[in-house]
């Protein structure tokens, strides 16, 4: 006897669930490294003017000391590391935005508090865009966790690149706020501006492994669509000749309709069988418990 609800009976489907959503979960998941070209719906953004590396710096004071908190990015390429500090003092391969806080205190040198990552190339990222007055881009990096000693769980580090349009000229990037979570970046570019829709997105130059796996997806998806054509082209053609032949109607139009019948039978007995080797049960049939 099959009991729907038990747990290897459950946990075998959602097994299977997961399995065929797994191709459109891991496309969903996975980024991109950033390449300063952003499409929105109806938009197409080329920041790559604010490519190079940026250094913004800002002080806090802190008697008897002085705090600085110094911002490098690089929005479009991988920061290079930085041969004049120590390799634990840097934030690790592959970052955009790193946060490095210094105190200072004068007569003493300076003291390295903390070394904060708030982009990755590949770093998940949400975008809103202004199309009409006011012109702009803006886009969250959700950039990993960071653990404070002060803070008992780890804390998401968040980049908000705001750039607002100004066809004209380039202003010097500023470091608006920083809350321990969220750095909020504004900037005035031609970058911001938005440029029509080309019929083709900018292709990824930088990542080649992205095409391959949108066709991965995408081919499966043409599998599936094919596999629902044929069986909706079999019930279409099957019932037509079942009509024509047989002047049959309701259920008879069913092709191989006894075979069908059996099918939700079958797959029953496939999944009690699958289930009881998961977990050896007490079986109708015998009444015994397998070991
Ligand atoms: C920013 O601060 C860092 C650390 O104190 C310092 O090395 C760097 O020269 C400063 N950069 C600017 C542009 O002020
Ligand atoms: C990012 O900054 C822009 C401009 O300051 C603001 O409109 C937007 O709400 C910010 N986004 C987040 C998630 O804070």
């Amino acid at each position: 006897m099959v009991r729907w609800g038990s747990l290897p009976c459950s946990s075998l489907l959602t097994a299977i669930v997961y399995l065929l959503l797994l191709p459109g979960w891991t496309l969903a998941e996975e980024q991109a490294a950033f390449d300063c070209h952003v499409s929105t719906e109806g938009a197409n953004f080329d920041l790559t003017g604010l490519s190079g590396e940026h250094t913004l710096n800002r002080t806090r004071n802190t008697p008897p000391t002085k705090m600085v908190d110094s911002l490098r990015f690089n929005l479009c390429s991988d920061l290079k590391p930085q041969e004049d500090v120590a390799e634990g003092d840097q934030c690790p391969k592959g970052a955009r935005a790193c946060l490095t806080s210094v105190n200072q205190k004068s007569q003493e040198s300076d003291r390295i508090i903390s070394v904060i990552t708030l982009a990755m190339a590949s770093s998940t990222r949400s975008v809103t865009a202004g199309l009409s007055d006011p012109k702009f881009i803006s886009i969250l990096f959700a950039g990993p966790e960071y653990s404070s000693p002060s803070e008992s769980t780890p804390t998401k580090q968040f980049l908000n690149v705001t750039v607002h349009c100004d066809p004209n000229s380039k202003s010097d990037p500023i470091f608006l706020s920083y809350d321990d979570s969220l750095l909020a970046l504004e900037w005035r570019a031609p970058g911001g501006c938005p440029s029509e829709q080309s019929p083709e997105p900018p292709k990824d130059h930088d990542d080649k492994d992205d095409p391959k796996e949108e066709n991965v997806g995408s081919g499966l998806g043409w599998f599936f669509l094919v596999i629902l054509l044929a069986f909706a082209a079999y019930f279409g053609l099957g019932a037509y000749y079942n009509y024509s032949t047989y002047g049959a109607r309701g259920k008879d139009l069913i092709p191989h309709r006894d075979f069908w019948q059996e099918v939700p039978y079958m797959l029953k007995d496939v999944i009690s069988h699958l289930c009881s080797s998961v977990h050896p049960r007490r079986s109708s049939r015998g009444g015994y418990v397998a070991v």
